[in-house]
């Protein structure tokens, strides 16, 4: 079957499983109808007249399901991190950098702006980079999160470090001055890790694209660049 034909019977059976709804109005006479009403009721009957007649809306929604557990209620999850498993308790609504700095304690991970801007909540969900400020803490179950203590965590028994890219970028970004103020290092390095771990010789035009969503307040792009390039070459790049 051609995709056209998928896409035609997956929206055929779609339809067929939609609940019943009699709509007898144009967009227009829905939009004036809602602002008469004010107000549309779920599950309810609403039948409104226009003057003239010629426009009547009739919503019968005939089934409406009970909801017999509270999708806001707290949950007890087990988030991996840095290969060790926390067991948390988490709101739906949390997001995953709240539950790494202030449930599990991992504050390396900084939270510069919370709103998708700045990169300084930049963490690997297996492998690949996200910004935890807008990452749904239960989404990352079942997942391999890793943050910036992936590179020193261990050092300190003598046991190598959990993540040799992180731990190899920490040790580039001080040898270079990569970092000023350092605010934004966690999530510049967490972005580098994410292009080392699948790029091990990347182009300097191929570093600024893979930090693109990382802003340092600081302006030091530069050294940021040259610490990443000495990563590379320390992991064995060119
Ligand atoms: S704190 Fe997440 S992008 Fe700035
Ligand atoms: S070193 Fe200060 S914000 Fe980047």
């Amino acid at each position: 079957m051609s995709r056209k034909g998928k896409q035609n019977r997956s929206h055929a059976a779609a339809k067929a499983d939609a609940p019943e709804w009699d709509v007898k109005v144009s967009r227009r006479g829905f939009v004036k109808a809602s602002l008469a009403a004010g107000v549309i009721v779920g599950g309810s009957v609403l039948a409104l007249d226009s003057k003239d007649g010629r426009q009547a809306l009739q919503i019968a929604q005939t089934t409406q399901t009970a909801t017999t557990t509270d999708p806001f209620a707290p949950q007890a999850i087990t988030l991996n991190v840095n290969g060790v498993d926390y067991p948390v308790t988490v709101e739906p609504r949390d997001m995953l950098v709240n539950v790494i700095r202030d449930s599990i304690g991992l504050i390396g991970t900084k939270r510069p702006c919370n709103r998708m801007e700045c990169g300084g909540c930049t963490v690997l969900i297996d492998d690949a980079p996200y910004n935890a400020c807008q990452y749904i803490a239960l989404r990352a179950v079942g997942k391999q999160i890793l943050t910036t203590e992936a590179g020193v965590q261990s050092t300190a028994s003598g046991a190598p470090a959990a993540d040799p890219v992180v731990a190899a970028l920490q040790s580039a970004f001080v040898e270079n001055d990569g970092g000023q103020c350092g605010f934004c290092s966690p999530g510049e390095i967490m972005s580098a890790a994410a292009l080392l771990k699948q790029n091990p010789n990347p182009t300097v035009d191929e570093i600024k694209a893979a930090q693109a969503g990382n802003l340092c307040r600081c302006g030091n792009y530069l050294k940021i660049i040259e610490s990443i390039q000495t990563a590379a070459t320390n992991l064995g790049g060119a």
